[in-house]
């Protein structure tokens, strides 16, 4: 290889995907990325089976590395620098990703990083538009966790709110089931929605938010209720019977898909006004591929004044190219970094 570029190898390992991002930091630019993902495999059992995680992140990691660096002019050589997810995620899945990465890094003798599974998402709405205002909102919603943070740099943000109980998507998913759709079942919540008016016809409280922070899980036995009381539960299934009318269960996804946005503008708004200097507003993990949440939330605060910026679906579920761009930001203000293989997946 001839050219004078510094790449970068990353990789994500946290859940169910396994992903590598070979990064060129000179020109900061994705050179290739691959993924793979587990979903189908744990959708027959209704949800991530973390041993099986683990199993798949071992079966496909070295094929996965091998297929990043195919039809590329890198070779394993050429790589300046290695990244791996540290957390926060399943500790079987991330020591898989973590040790293989790491191993790689220490038998070439180059500087390892381990990177913050949340930073990635945090900043990942760079890796589609690169002039996102500071100080800005950062909405971070995903299957394991739903954050506001307040950004004020590349280097610099604060956790302002969290959940109290279930993440955003995880109450997504939990209500699917309950409506015997498949898992992960938030894009099916809102598939049905699409074909239906947005409204709260079965009457779902909005929760309030308490110092700054929400919870989901009310929502979740709301429905479990409304189900039950109606006489169409399951009990053997644990989910609603399919003596249940589709009208039913229309109303039951459209009034989720309502109560969710509505949560998400007022936790949204609550900073705004703590905060009215900020910038703009970014919507980053799963529960951003949502259209309705993401263009009611855009319209809402554009209307405000405030831009609103959300990654390309393919960058708001999980993936490596977040990682490596974290990851490429740390390279870059340690320049003369030493090879840290101290670091631990404890850390
Ligand atoms: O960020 P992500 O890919 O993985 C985690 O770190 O959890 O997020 C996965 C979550 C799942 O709960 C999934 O149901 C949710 O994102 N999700 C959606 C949509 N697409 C994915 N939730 C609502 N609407 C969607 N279109
Ligand atoms: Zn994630």
């Amino acid at each position: 290889m001839t050219d004078k570029s510094k790449y970068l190898l990353a990789c994500e390992s946290s859940c169910d995907e396994t992903a590598f991002s070979l990064y060129n930091i000179t020109t900061k630019s994705i050179v290739k990325s691959t993924i793979h993902s587990q979903i189908k495999m744990h959708a027959r059992h209704g949800g991530v089976i973390p041993e099986l995680a683990s199993q798949f992140h071992f079966n496909i990691i070295s094929e996965l590395f091998y297929e990043t660096l195919a039809e590329t002019s890198i070779a394993l050589e050429d790589i300046d620098y290695f990244a791996c997810t540290n957390g926060p995620g399943l500790p079987g899945a991330l020591l898989i990703g973590f040790t293989f990465v790491k191993t790689l890094a220490w038998s070439l003798q180059k500087p390892f990083f381990s990177i913050n599974h949340l930073e990635g998402h945090l900043y990942s709405t760079f890796l589609s538009s690169s002039d996102i205002p500071f100080p800005h909102l950062c909405m971070s919603l995903s299957g394991g966790h739903s954050n506001i943070y307040l950004v004020e740099s590349f280097d610099s943000y604060v956790l302002l709110g969290t959940t109290r109980d279930d993440a955003c998507g995880e109450c997504f998913d939990k209500i699917a089931k309950l409506l015997n759709l498949p898992y992960p079942g938030g894009k099916y919540i809102e598939e049905i929605t699409k074909n239906n008016i947005l409204k709260n016809s079965r009457n779902y409280t909005i929760s309030n938010l308490q110092d700054g922070s929400i919870s989901f899980s009310g929502l979740k036995t709301a429905v479990l209720y409304d189900i039950m009381k109606n006489n169409y539960y399951d009990k053997e299934k644990k989910k609603i019977s399919d003596k249940a009318p589709i009208e039913f269960a229309q109303e039951i996804a459209t009034s989720t898909q309502y109560v969710i946005t509505h949560m998400i503008i007022n936790w949204i708004y609550y900073f705004v006004e703590q905060y009215p200097h900020i910038k703009a507003i970014t919507m980053v993990g799963g529960v951003a591929c949502n259209e309705i949440i993401a263009h009611t939330v855009e319209k809402y605060f554009e209307s405000h004044g405030i831009h609103f910026y959300r990654p390309e679906k393919k960058f708001c579920c999980d993936n490596a190219d977040m990682i490596a761009l974290v990851a490429a930001h740390k390279i870059k203000k340690n320049s003369n970094i030493e090879n840290i293989y101290n670091q631990s997946i404890l850390t």
